[in-house]
């Protein structure tokens, strides 16, 4: 019998969020919160879903399920979108469910089965328990699709524990990974960048950037040498990504010379992080090169008109720990504080406590650990 535990982390945009939608480099980092999950065997023909996070549990019995054989080749190489087949399967699969997070992951899970092994007769419990918090922009689907997607790949015997491989090596399991946890995250946030699920797959830091007109992709990992110790807090202000984007959009279309000169800032502000964690070697050094950049990044967002009030007071509570800047879309959500070197743990914990009274959660973390 064929019992795993697998866990992936949650990320943090460092550098670089909003630029990078018009090619700009950003760099997102692995956090210290997990995902873990576990896939058993199931003695019933059916597929269990259980989310003890939020408390709900969904189970299909095996044979109300739209299964079709698919021949290996087309499990190592998983189309690298939703394809039509993959589209009317889920419509099909979610016509009669209320299209709730949870149905989505659900959807999600029977959808890799559906895709990679026929008709099974043995069904499996699959119990998914997460640190990283829901909807606050620290990548909690992806790190759902990437241990999914690896619990049923082991499961079903498509790659082999430790995540080593024998089978296949280590590099190519984890590209087998991505590449599906990504169909999952397109099942679940439509138009993905990829990132999310890349950096919950590797960990580490990644260096990213799209390709438009004037751009091309780039995918770079970073190791850290040290873990850099950040406090993400969690402003709780309820924020939209879409509008977000649309409003620095429209600042755009209004004056182009100036919002572009901004991206570029911030293309200059991610490649220098790279290249300082790439260079140097001294940790207090290094700390403090991330530090100017992360100030600079802020008032650059600033500019950009996606901070926002709570963004401020948490900015202003943390100045004698360290610099802090918004992580991700903005207009509330997350932000993330580089701890100085030399602040002690009382002065962070005087820190934490001030938060806690604003109405946020205060996340201690390290950054850059293992997918
Ligand atoms: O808040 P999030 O995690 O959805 O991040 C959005 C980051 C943007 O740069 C604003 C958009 C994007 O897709 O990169």
């Amino acid at each position: 019998e064929r019992s795993f535990i697998v866990s992936s982390p949650g990320k943090t945009i460092l550098f670089g969020e909003h630029a990078v939608v018009y090619g700009a480099t950003a760099v997102a980092a692995s956090i210290s919160l997990r995902t873990y999950c576990r896939i058993e065997p199931s003695e019933k023909p059916e597929i269990v879903i259980k989310m003890r996070d939020i408390g709900t549990k969904h189970s299909w019995p095996l044979e109300s399920l739209p299964w079709k054989a698919v021949p290996a080749k087309d499990v190592f190489h998983p189309p690298n979108t939703l394809n039509n087949e993959i589209v009317a399967a889920l419509e099909k699969l979610l016509t009669n469910e209320k299209k709730s997070p949870l149905v989505f992951l659900s959807m999600l899970c029977i959808l890799y089965l559906y895709l990679q092994i026929g008709s099974p007769t043995q069904g499996c419990v699959i119990t998914i328990n997460s640190e990283v918090p829901l909807g606050a922009g620290l990548g909690s689907s992806a790190t759902v699709s990437v241990d999914v997607a690896t619990c049923l790949l082991l499961f079903f015997g498509f790659i082999q524990p430790p995540i080593t491989g024998e089978s296949l090596g280590r590099a190519e399991t984890l590209t087998l990974i991505e590449a599906w946890s990504f169909i999952g995250e397109c099942c679940i946030q439509g138009s993905p960048s990829g990132i999310d699920n890349a950096a919950a797959t590797h960990g580490g830091l990644i260096a990213f950037r799209k390709s438009t007109a004037k751009t091309t992709a780039m995918k770079q990992f970073l190791k850290l040498e040290n873990p850099l110790s950040v406090l993400v807090t969690d402003t709780k202000q309820p924020k939209s990504t879409k509008e977000l984007i649309q409003r620095v959009f429209r600042l755009r279309e209004r004056s182009p010379l100036v919002i572009d000169s901004i991206f570029q800032t911030i293309d200059g502000i991610s490649r220098s992080a790279i290249e300082a964690l790439e260079t140097v070697t001294d940790v207090f050094r290094l700390r403090e090169v991330l530090g100017e950049l992360i100030f600079i990044n802020q008032k650059m967002l600033e500019a950009l008109n996606v901070s926002h009030v709570t963004i401020e007071q948490v900015i202003n509570a943390t100045k004698s720990i360290g610099p802090t800047k918004l992580t991700g879309a903005g207009g509330g959500g997350c932000t993330v504080t580089l701890r100085n070197t030399d602040c002690s743990n009382e002065m962070v914990e005087d820190v934490i406590t001030e938060l806690d009274s604003l109405k946020n959660s205060v996340y201690d973390i390290q950054l850059g650990g293992p997918g």
